[in-house]
């Protein structure tokens, strides 16, 4: 059990594990995506560069499979704990899904990019956009009014991460922090628990998973098993003062 106080602020990192339950492969496990595929190939931008097609059958692939998946009570403990904590509550994800988000989280950081977004190659100014392409039968691939293709909006390999900002100042503010469901070996999440502690004496650091993760040297407590089962009864929490009185 976690207990969070009335002062606590409570960072959340969930990983590809967090999803397994609901049927999305892990990128690293025995049946791991990278175990398919090989990264270079699909996920950075040597491979744009040199096959975008490939690129796009890869996340066409991935695209048809997220329409079908649910979120699970992992998912929706996290949703629950946003629910209680509203402001002192921060959630950063790593997956491209959306099963956060069809649990009932309102505010979640996705550092990695989202499965169904796509932008512009050449970031000619147009946002991201709502996107569920897929590339089916060698179909050209959509071209931006500015004449460049058309991406999926996913950080791959050798680009930085979405909003290092905003989660910086999340990691210095924290006093509990948590990682859910992930290895523990890309960067730069798996350094996200080292500057929460960097930060604070008495920052609590948990991680929760089936297996101890590369950087466990790092947590206080690890709370082992699959976070569909453990999540929905890990947090004792205290109704915040402002709740109490309104
Ligand atoms: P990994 O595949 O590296 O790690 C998944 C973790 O989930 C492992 O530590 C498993 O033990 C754990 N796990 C498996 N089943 C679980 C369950 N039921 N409950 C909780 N945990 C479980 O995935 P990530 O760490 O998320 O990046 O990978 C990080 C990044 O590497 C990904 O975002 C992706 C990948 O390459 C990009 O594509 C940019």
């Amino acid at each position: 059990m976690i207990p969070i106080g009335r002062e606590d602020r409570v960072f959340i990192l969930t990983g590809a594990g967090i999803s397994a339950e609901s049927g999305l492969p892990t990128f690293r496990g025995m049946n791991g995506i990278w175990r398919t595929y090989r990264v270079e190939e699909v996920a950075s931008p040597v491979a744009w560069a040199r096959d975008p097609k490939l690129v796009w059958e890869f996340y066409s692939e991935r695209r048809r499979r997220h329409h079908t998946v649910q979120p699970n009570p992992g998912h929706y403990a996290l949703a629950r704990l946003e629910e209680e904590l509203g402001d002192r509550f921060f959630l950063c994800t790593q997956n491209v899904d959306r099963l956060h988000e069809m649990a009932g989280s309102r505010r979640v950081i996705h550092m990695h990019g989202k499965i169904f977004e796509s932008r512009c190659e050449r970031g000619c100014g147009r946002p991201p956009f709502d996107d569920d392409w897929t590339l089916e039968n060698g179909a050209e691939i959509p071209l931006c009014a500015c004449g460049g293709k058309i991406r999926p909006h996913i950080c791959w390999f050798g680009e930085t991460p979405f909003e290092m900002e905003r989660i910086a100042a999340a990691l210095e503010n924290c006093t509990v922090f948590m990682a859910v469901g992930t290895s523990g070996v890309v960067e730069p999440a798996a350094s996200f628990v080292r500057y929460a502690r960097a930060r604070w004496d008495n920052v609590r650091t948990c991680y929760i998973g089936p297996e101890e993760p590369s950087n466990r040297a790092f947590f206080d407590e690890v709370f082992l098993g699959p976070s569909g089962e453990v999540l929905p009864q890990l947090f004792a929490t205290e109704k915040s003062a402002t709740d109490l009185h309104g």
